[in-house]
């Protein structure tokens, strides 16, 4: 890899701590490109909270500009609630 320019591309915060949304994960790609659209995963990764708590974020989200239809919605809730869930693994991933 070419460290500087990637680092740089990708923001500050992977280097304090690897903050990354989980990929290779059903729902990842998706995920990926319509919530890093307008910030950073640090807002993400960071949480843990229940599907409704989730559906109130993406909600949010979606009045904020996010271009999220009813079904990919669905799918970034479960990719949400599997991997960041109220009862999910400890840590940022
Ligand atoms: C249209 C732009 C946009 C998109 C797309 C977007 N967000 Fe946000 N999000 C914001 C703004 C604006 C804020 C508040 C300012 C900040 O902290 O960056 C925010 C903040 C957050 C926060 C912190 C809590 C809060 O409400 O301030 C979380 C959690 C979050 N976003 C999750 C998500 C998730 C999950 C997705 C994908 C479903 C997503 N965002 C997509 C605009 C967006």
């Amino acid at each position: 890899m070419r460290p500087p320019a990637l680092i740089l591309a990708l923001g500050f915060p992977l280097l304090a701590g690897g903050e990354e949304l989980k990929s290779g994960v059903p729902g990842a790609e998706l995920a990926r490109s319509k919530c890093l659209l307008c910030h950073e995963a640090g807002h993400i990764v960071r949480l843990r909270q229940s599907r409704a708590a989730w559906e109130d974020t993406v909600d949010l989200m979606i009045r904020r500009g996010a271009p999220i239809s009813p079904e990919e919605r669905g799918i970034i809730l479960d990719y949400l609630t599997a991997h960041y869930g109220e009862n999910g693994p400890a840590g940022p991933r």
